[in-house]
């Protein structure tokens, strides 16, 4: 690593070169100058991407702008319950299991073990990117052999859970993720690397099909799935995956030992985390920094960075307490504004103001050493805009985020309320350009969470996103 002072040099560098030329064209030229200052021998930074609410916070845009900077960008965890949007040659392009790095033609991208694959939504996904110009081959996209298959009847596991009755129904996406990670737990899971194997395949299919024996048992016998039609179609996709599959663990902690730029990019949000989040309305994957290191074989000790990303406002879909929701008007209002709709499923996101217990529980889980806050454009037009700095519960005041969702479902926000602003963010184009309460708001929120705020988004585009003076290096 580079000795404290001179990072410190290049941190100020950093920083001054922001402010004077303004976002990734400054990151860009700290990346040259970063690469002459150590000749090219020292090792690169690790960054990681996390959301810090319950998803959907814009991770995809800030990965594909900070991916012009990277040589890899690497999916952790989740499945194809992910919607990361970018936007490709003017167009947004949702991404489900590919990072939101394939847009840059120079990254090389990584599924790691840590992720449940769908090979259909996965095959489908690249049928679709090539047809809209990208190149998804072996040397741009890899597959860890350690990661699970989500099988064709996984679907069926999800939704039947969802239809079983109210006390059972988390409002999942059905994509068929939770059931991956329970077979991947109960030890019967199939892995990418068995794909590699046909003769062994059918055999570990077999064992993953006896698990469920009963609940097939138990369906009409017109929507039971037909074990050897199983067989046959994930032959087809062994086929046509084969090329991709890698011992990505060996190969990433190569990479790093030859000083590449890694981002690790996280799906879903702090919230939905299976330990920290909402349990048990949460999905099933460690979507925080932890998960990060599990999730990808890279240890705890190379990662440099840790971005959290996080809505101006608040936004959930699913089931499961939402301390900050509003209702009624005001909902619908906030949802307009902000084109709240699921990039997966297109289901309406329910909408509230900005939690800051929550995101400042983000921070403390994952470790956060800068936040970007997107969306801060929405809240234009509003006479004033609140902060979430507390829960009233039952006589006593909360501070911190509370395990048990039955406490969340009581709570009450405590608001901090500032000045709104009534101009339009989305053509400013540096931090200065922004009306005086916006940066108010920036400020006040930082302090409250605990954490700096690097960026703040003002619309979809690279060029949105505005760098703070103060922003910390990510690299
Ligand atoms: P699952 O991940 O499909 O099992 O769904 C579990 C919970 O996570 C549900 O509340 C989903 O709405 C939520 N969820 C899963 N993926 C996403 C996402 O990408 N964005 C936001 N919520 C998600």
């Amino acid at each position: 690593m580079l000795q404290e002072p001179f990072r410190n040099a290049l941190n100020t560098y950093n920083t001054s070169e922001r402010q004077r030329q303004g976002g990734t064209k400054a990151a860009i030229m700290l990346s040259v100058t970063f690469q002459q200052a150590k000749g090219g021998a020292e090792r690169m930074p690790v960054c990681v991407v996390v959301g810090a609410q319950w998803g959907d916070e814009g991770k995809g845009a800030m990965v594909d702008m900070l991916a012009q900077e990277a040589d890899i960008v690497v999916r952790f965890q989740g499945g194809a319950n992910a919607g990361h949007t970018v936007i490709y040659k003017g167009q947004p392009l949702a991404l489900h299991l590919i990072p939101a790095g394939i847009t840059h033609e120079h990254t090389v991208c990584v599924i790691g073990n840590g992720v449940v694959v769908d090979p259909k939504a996965l095959l489908e996904e690249i049928e679709h990117l090539r047809s809209v110009g990208l190149t998804i081959t072996p040397e741009r996209l890899k597959i860890s052999d350690r990661a699970h298959l989500t099988l064709p009847y996984h679907r069926i596991l999800d939704a039947a859970r969802e239809m079983a009755g109210s006390r059972l129904r988390l409002g999942t996406t059905r994509r068929g993720v939770g059931p991956t990670y329970v077979d991947k737990v109960d030890r019967v899971g199939v892995r990418v690397g068995d794909l590699r194997h046909p003769e062994r395949l059918r055999e570990k299919l077999q064992i993953n099909w006896e698990q469920k024996r009963a609940f097939f048992n138990a369906l009409p016998s017109d929507e039971r799935p037909d074990f050897n039609a199983v067989v046959d179609e994930m032959l087809r996709y062994a086929e046509l995956l084969q090329p991709y599959i890698e011992d990505t663990v060996t190969w990433l902690n190569e990479r790093v030992g030859e000083g590449k730029r890694i981002l690790l990019e996280g799906a879903q949000g702090t919230g939905l985390d299976v330990d920290f989040g909402t349990y048990p309305f949460v999905t099933s994957s460690n979507t925080t920094a932890g998960g990060a290191c599990t999730g990808s074989g890279i240890p705890p000790t190379k990662i440099t960075s840790v971005l959290g990303i996080t809505k101006a406002y608040t936004t959930r879909v699913g089931e499961g307490p939402f301390p900050t929701e509003l209702h009624g008007e005001e909902q619908v209002r906030l949802r307009e504004k902000g084109r709240e709709y699921g990039a997966t499923t297109g289901r309406p996101r329910r909408c509230g103001w900005f939690d800051a217990v929550l995101v400042r529980f983000a921070v403390t889980v994952n470790g956060c050493t800068a936040l970007a806050l997107t969306k801060l454009d929405v809240l234009s037009g509003y006479p004033e805009v609140k902060l979430c700095v507390a829960y009233r519960w039952r006589g006593e005041t909360l501070t911190t985020f509370p395990a048990e969702v039955g406490v969340l479902e009581e709570v009450e926000p405590v608001y901090e309320t500032l000045p709104g602003w009534d101009e339009p963010l989305s053509n400013c184009r540096s931090w200065a350009q922004l009306p005086k309460n916006a940066q108010r708001f920036v400020e006040r929120l930082q302090e409250v969470v605990g954490a700096p705020v690097a960026t703040v988004s003002v619309g979809p585009e690279r060029e949105a996103v505005l760098w703070l003076p103060e922003a910390p290096s990510l690299w």
